[in-house]
C-alpha cells in the first residue's frame, strides 16, 4: 500500500537516500530541506514532493505543519533525518555549551517538536511509524567524552524514542535506528558505508508490515540502547 512519508533534511546524505529508496518503492514521499534552492533540486531529482522546513525553528515546524496538514491531510510516517554534528575536538569539560545548546535544538527538539504537532495525524494512519535516525555514539553503553554535544543529544533522542512510543505506541510504532558509520559530508569520506546501506534499515522500518515499537536497530537488528 501507498504510505505518505516525511522525511526530514532529504537534500543531501541519508535523508536523500532514503526519500529516493521510498519513492522508487512506489511511496509518497514529502522531501523537506531549510534550504529551498537545494530542497527542490534534490526532491526534483529523485521524485518526492518538496516542502521547506528548518527543524531548529519552531515558527518554521508549524508553518511546515499546517501547509502540509492543508495540502496533504495524511501520514503513515515520520521520518527524523536532519541533524548536526558540530563539536569535532571537544569533549565534556572543553565543550562549547552554545555548541551542545545549538545542538539540541536541532537534534532533539526538532524531532521532538514534529512529533508533537504530527502525532494526531499519524494516529489516523493504520499503520503510523515514527523513526528517529539516531546513533550509536548516542547508545549509553557506549558513550565517552568526546563529541558531547552530538552524543548527548542521540542519548536524548534515543530517550524520546522510548518515552514516545509508550505514549502512542498502540497507535503509532516509534523506534530508532543507526546508520552505521556513511560516506556523507557528516561521516566523511573515511567512512566504509555507502548512503545505500545507510538509508537501509529506515527504509526497512517505515515499509516492513510487521515490526515490533520502543526500540533500537541497526542493520534491521535490534541494538543495545
Ligand atoms: N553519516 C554517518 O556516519 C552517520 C552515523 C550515525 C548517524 N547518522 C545520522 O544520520 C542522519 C543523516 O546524517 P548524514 O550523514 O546524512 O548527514 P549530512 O550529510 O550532514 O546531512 C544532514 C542533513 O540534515 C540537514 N539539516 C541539518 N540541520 C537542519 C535543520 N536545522 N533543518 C533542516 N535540515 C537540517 C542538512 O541540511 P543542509 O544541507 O541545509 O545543511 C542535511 O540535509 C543524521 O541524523 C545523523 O546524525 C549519520
Amino acid at each position: 500500500m501507498k504510505k505518505r512519508i516525511i522525511v526530514t533534511g532529504g537534500n543531501r546524505g541519508i535523508g536523500r537516500e532514503v526519500c529516493k529508496q521510498l519513492v522508487d518503492l512506489g511511496h509518497d514521499v514529502t522531501l523537506t530541506a531549510r534550504s529551498p534552492e537545494k530542497g527542490h533540486e534534490a526532491a526534483k531529482e529523485v521524485g518526492a514532493h518538496f516542502m521547506q522546513l528548518d527543524v531548529s525553528n519552531k515558527e518554521s515546524i508549524y508553518q511546515f505543519t499546517a501547509k502540509f496538514n492543508k495540502e496533504v491531510g495524511a501520514l503513515d510516517v515520520l521520518i527524523n533525518n536532519a541533524a548536526i554534528l558540530k563539536d569535532n575536538g571537544m569533549d565534556v569539560i572543553n565543550a562549547d555549551l552554545d555548541v551542545v545548546q545549538q545542538t539540541i535544538q536541532t537534534n532533539v527538539y526538532g524531532p521532538w517538536r514534529l512529533i508533537q504537532e504530527l502525532s494526531s495525524l499519524l494516529q489516523k494512519s493504520d499503520n503510523g511509524r515514527i523513526i528517529n535516525i539516531s546513533s550509536g555514539m548516542g547508545a549509553i553503553e557506549d558513550l565517552r567524552g568526546d563529541h558531547p554535544a552530538y552524543r548527548i543529544s542521540k542519548a536524548a533522542l534515543n530517550a524520546l524514542t522510548i518515552m514516545a512510543h509508550s505514549q502512542v505506541g498502540s497507535s503509532v510504532k516509534v523506534n530508532a535506528m543507526c546508520p552505521g558509520w556513511v560516506r556523507t559530508d557528516m561521516g566523511g569520506s573515511g567512512a566504509h558505508r555507502p548512503v545505500e546501506k545507510g538509508a537501509e534499515t529506515a527504509v526497512w522500518l517505515a515499509t516492513e508490515e510487521e515490526i515490533p515499537g520502543g526500540k533500537f536497530f541497526r542493520d534491521k537488528k535490534e541494538i543495545q540502547w
